[in-house]
């Protein structure tokens, strides 16, 4: 069986979002910054399943069951590590090497695999096509034109097609690639009357994903024809609403934020600059698939798009999607110059630092886009202006925070902070039926919620679901505090734990108290190689939140706590041997007699 690095298995791992993967399976529903769906491992009416795109880890409520991803499939498919690692990678397209070979490739199915090796033999011919005697022009378009260095031009691959109707299908053909394949990439047309490449006297940008893969290219025209770009099309290896271009450098720039511009060029510009934390969606659309990625590597975008029309439509576009992936948004404000390309050029890197800097809030640039489509001198439109401004307001409802922005705002336009308020505050009492009915909303998933965590949902498991949510509490307190173990482990041996991950973290906490002090430190460094069960270790662990600290608690409580954990642990063992005895009468007796002693039994902690 092969193992494969911790880097392949992060880099599959990154490469299928959990949110994508899991959805494709069960449904889910966006709430705040969570989705939530009924749980795949337990039969349940009410959804308490979530999964979270920023942790990319999802997690039951109900019955435990959590992990990344690749766990994910593991146990919904029923499948081992390799398999799920494997399935997970040829959904990505990704090549998994062979243990101990030169480089063969499995897990992918042999169409991506070509695809990705047209991509990647077309960019290099480009590429030498640049650098060729007929590349002069491009080159001198790159060099000249844009400014850029030969160190950026390899840096990105850039490339030059040539005048020829079909070099590069020839190219194609001569290393082997067969006609399906080549038209499936989508660089070589085929029509009735002939063969030609799609690409054809222009510059070449090579598209890469975030794992530096090529997927497609775009190029333009040297000069102002049209269309000033063509782009290849979908293929089963480049979706367009899933690859942000420069992300593949980005990711790795260790800033603190990214910045989303528009175009080939403006990221490729900072980049030159030492902005390389730069991305751009290409041409299409930004929409949820780009914020979940962009939330991956970062926790705030600057928008950086161009200042003209379209530009602050793309910009007003994007926050909701942004702020709702959980990205902290501001917005870079070019003061006129047309894109960052320009600007740079133009005003040169420090301006462009400056303007990081001061990146407004998006906002505070909202308001800003309302006010000019105001004419202020006009007392009419001003108090619609107000008015405007006091309704987008409310939409915080916190009033501190919404008060915090009141203060902004009066003191950006000038208005009259009491008056202000009293606008906004009575705007929001009279939006108030609909905010008591978003917060009664809010207030029924979170009741939802607890009750989940709490494991009382009334309905069958329930006996099943306690008994792990005792488990659970017992772990997380055994780590802290090997008093609750010493008073517990006469009542519960492993055997009484659900098999997998409860009964191997609880066999490891005694032998480490028999060692000396059981810690929570430890018991996740338990599974080094399994990162799925690190996780999930992870989650068991942590499981006391909500619950009272054990700190905080009196010792009379503690007994009554642990009391109770190890009855639910034992009812609900007993109730299984019920359900397996069928009419056994006698059988059910003596377990109806024991499930009655259950109640007597009393935990004590100090004793031994
Ligand atoms: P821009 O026209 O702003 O691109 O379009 P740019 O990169 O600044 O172009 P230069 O500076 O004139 O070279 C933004 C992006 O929209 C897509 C491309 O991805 C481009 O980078 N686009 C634009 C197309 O796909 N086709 C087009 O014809 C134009
Ligand atoms: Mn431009």
């Amino acid at each position: 069986m092969p193992r494969y690095s911790e880097e392949t298995i992060a880099q599959v791992r990154e490469a299928n979002d959990i949110v994508d993967v899991i959805g494709q399976h069960i449904k889910l529903t966006k709430k705040g910054a969570n989705y939530f769906g009924l749980c795949p491992f337990h039969g349940e009416k009410t959804p308490s399943f979530s999964v979270s795109p920023q942790k990319q880890i999802y997690y039951c409520f109900g019955c435990g069951a959590g992990g990344n991803v690749i766990n994910f499939l593991m146990e919904y498919e029923n499948m081992s590590f390799t398999e799920a690692l494997r399935s997970l990678a040829d959904r990505a397209g990704i090549a998994l090497p062979e243990a101990g070979d030169s480089g063969e490739q499995f897990g992918m199915s042999a169409l991506k695999r070509k695809l990705y090796d047209i991509n990647k033999d077309a960019a290099y011919f480009y590429y030498d096509r640049l650098k060729s005697r007929e590349g002069a022009q491009g080159l001198e378009y790159f060099r000249d034109k844009r400014r850029l260095s030969d160190r950026t031009i390899t840096h990105f691959g850039l490339g030059y097609a040539g005048k020829q109707r079909s070099e590069l299908y020839e190219f194609l053909k001569g290393k082997g690639y067969d006609d399906e394949s080549i038209k499936t990439s989508g660089l070589v047309i085929f029509d009735e009357q002939r063969i030609s490449d799609r690409f054809w006297n222009r510059v070449m940008f090579p598209i890469m994903d975030q794992n530096s893969r090529v997927v497609g290219f775009g190029g333009r025209v040297m000069g102002d024809g049209q269309p000033k770009y063509l782009n290849s099309p979908e293929t089963p290896i480049f979706d367009k609403s899933s690859v942000l271009y420069g992300l593949n450098f980005a990711r790795k720039s260790r800033k603190p934020q990214l910045l989303l511009c528009e175009g080939y060029m403006d990221v490729i510009a900072l980049h030159q600059t030492g902005f390389t934390n730069a991305v751009a969606s290409l041409g299409t659309a930004f929409n949820e698939k780009h914020a979940r990625l962009l939330r991956r590597y970062t926790e705030e975008v600057i928008l950086t798009q161009d200042s003209d029309e379209a530009g602050i439509k793309a910009k007003l576009r994007a926050f909701p999607i942004l702020r709702d992936a959980g990205l902290n948004v501001r917005v870079l404000d070019m003061k006129g110059h047309k894109d960052p390309d320009e600007f740079i050029k133009e005003e040169g890197a420090e301006a462009y630092e400056a303007l990081i800097r001061g990146a407004k809030n998006a906002f505070m640039y909202e308001t800003g886009v309302i006010r000019d489509r105001y004419d202020l001198s006009d007392p009419a439109m001003k108090t619609r202006f107000y008015e405007e401004l006091a309704d987008k307001l409310c939409m915080f409802t916190e009033s501190l925070e919404r008060d915090n922005y009141i203060q902004a705002v009066s003191h950006e336009y000038m208005i009259n902070y009491e008056e202000l308020k009293k606008l906004v505050e009575y705007r929001f009492l009279k939006s108030g039926v609909r905010q008591k009915e978003r917060i009664r909303d809010e207030k029924q998933r979170e009741e939802t919620e607890k009750r989940a965590v709490r494991m009382e949902a009334p309905h069958e498991g329930r006996s099943e679901n306690a008994s792990l949510k005792a488990q659970r509490l017992l772990i997380a307190w055994g780590c802290s505090d090997h008093e609750v173990l010493r008073s517990v482990r006469t009542y519960l041996e492993p055997s009484d734990f659900n098999e997998g991950i409860m009964r191997e973290l609880y066999e490891e906490l005694l032998r480490e108290s028999d060692e000396g002090e059981a810690s929570a430190s430890r018991l996740m460094e338990l599974y080094p190689d399994d990162e799925e069960k690190r996780m999930q270790a992870g989650l068991i662990i942590n499981s006391d939140s909500g619950y009272k600290s054990l700190q905080d608690m009196k010792r009379q409580e503690l007994e009554k706590a642990l009391t109770t954990a190890v009855q639910s642990i034992r009812a609900c063992i007993l109730d299984r041997e019920t359900e397996a005895c069928g009419d056994d009468i006698l059988k059910l007796q003596e377990l109806f007699r024991k499930k009655k002693e259950l109640e007597k039994l009393h935990v004590s902690v100090g004793k031994t």
